[in-house]
């Protein structure tokens, strides 16, 4: 008898032996990054309510309106498979009300998410991908962690070099004004446009500049940048600022808008050159609203995700060697107790990673010093380490032994040594 041999779904494959190995590799580097900054695996169902996916990515988007993998169960129940990752974390913070069980939840997660995308090389219908999401800071701070987080992988692992390119979308204060010279500026050329965008236009002018047709024929449009309200203008020069300071340059994008509803302030993306026409490796941003939106209180959040078939595929081609895992040596807690004193804990934050120690990102430079050390030691730190007034004038830090409740002021530079001995 001839029987037809059944082939793997379109946009789908197998990965099998050494390709396993490839991937494991890079979710171990990413495993023990996460760990240096102290976030949580979470794993959620890989369906959903349909619903949650169109409320949080939103109505218009390309994601939303053709590429979910939706059904229907027996009682008629619409679901679909995750495209990505934010939404299903998001619906499991509400769910369990996250928000009253302290101001503070990173979680990271890896896993294959599906859309129903034309496949070609770097496209796939089922893809890897592996992702944070931080809940709870307002500050550029919290940002910038989440951006050196993902190079730190990237790095680790290896995939050559590539650039960052970061924008600020605004916030719910800045945006209408934008949006209605926006959507001034696209009426004048309606007749230029796809129909998908003149259907778009009036939902969210922003996912015309996003569509693939459209988007290089619009150049001149007016920027969000030029809207940004003082609060928005100063989280994204902050932001800028300390992953400047860390020392990883960004390519400031105008046109960087992304395909997702959710953004607000911040958005990134990580383009490499030795990939082809689907070259970003990752992206990410914050997303103040989302968690309201979903029923849950105000609360703000950050973060990023990387394609796996992307990174690796740059990593084989550009031979890259992967770093060795170190150990994680202990936590250490960082406190800014002034605003000026938050570039020094952020940098020594990131050296101290760097030297191979746990440190969760850094909170408000508001919060009381009382809270901060209570929130150290629930996250189970060895040292707080703080820097107040007097630290900063005499370049020291106050390194507290959470233990024995001993304090010594130590100079700026031999803190990691400290730590060591
Ligand atoms: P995204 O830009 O849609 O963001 O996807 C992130 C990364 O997933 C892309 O940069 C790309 O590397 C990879 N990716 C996306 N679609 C495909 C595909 N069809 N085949 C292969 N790789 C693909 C998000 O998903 C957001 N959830 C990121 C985020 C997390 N924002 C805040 N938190």
């Amino acid at each position: 008898m001839d029987f037809l041999i059944i082939q793997a779904p379109k946009g789908t494959r197998d990965l099998a032996g050494a390709d396993v190995q490839e991937f494991s590799r890079l979710e171990e580097i990413a495993r023990h990054v996460f760990a240096l900054f102290d976030f949580q695996e979470i794993r959620t169902p890989i369906f959903e309510a349909a619903e949650l996916f169109s409320r949080s990515l939103g109505e218009t988007t390309d994601v939303v309106e053709k590429e979910m993998f939706q059904f229907e169960d027996r009682g008629e129940r619409v679901y679909a498979l995750r495209p990505e990752g934010t939404a299903g974390v998001v619906r499991y913070f509400v769910e369990n009300n996250l928000a009253v069980k302290g101001d503070h939840h990173r979680f990271y997660y890896q896993g294959p998410m599906f859309r129903a995308e034309r496949p070609q090389a770097g496209r796939y219908r089922q893809f890897l991908q592996i992702g944070s999401e931080l809940f709870g800071p307002l500050e550029a701070t919290a940002d910038a962690d989440t951006v050196l987080l993902l190079c730190e992988i990237l790095q680790r692992y290896g995939v050559g070099d590539f650039s960052l390119h970061v924008n600020s979308l605004g916030c719910k204060a800045c945006r209408p004004k934008h949006r209605e010279q926006l959507l001034a500026y696209l009426k004048k050329r309606e007749k230029e446009l796809t129909e998908d965008s003149r259907r778009r236009m009036a939902a969210n002018p922003l996912r015309v500049l996003d569509s693939k047709v459209d988007g290089p024929k619009l150049k001149d449009a007016p920027a969000m940048r030029d809207f940004l309200c003082p609060e928005c203008a100063a989280h994204n020069r902050q932001c800028l600022s300390l992953v400047r300071l860390a020392g990883v340059p960004i390519e400031e994008n105008p046109k960087l808008v992304r395909g997702l509803d959710y953004y607000t302030r911040t958005v990134f993306e990580i383009v490499s050159p030795h990939l082809g026409a689907q070259n970003a490796l990752a992206a990410g941003g914050r997303y103040d609203d989302l968690v309201e939106l979903l029923g849950g209180p105000s609360m703000p959040a950050v973060g990023f995700a990387l394609g796996e078939d992307r990174v690796v595929e740059s990593h084989l081609k550009v031979k890259a060697a992967s770093a060795a895992l170190g150990p994680v040596k202990g936590k250490a807690f960082v406190i800014a107790m002034l605003e000026e004193a938050v570039d020094d804990v952020f940098s020594l934050a990131q050296a101290l990673r760097k030297a191979g120690f746990s440190v969760p990102p850094i909170l408000s430079a508001k919060k009381k010093l009382k809270n901060q050390l209570s929130l150290a030691s629930d996250f189970g730190a060895a040292w707080a380490l703080i820097v107040g007034e007097d630290e900063l004038k005499n370049k020291t830090v106050s390194v507290k032994n959470l233990k024995t409740r001993e304090q010594v002021a130590v100079p700026k530079d031999d803190v990691i040594h400290h730590l060591l001995k």
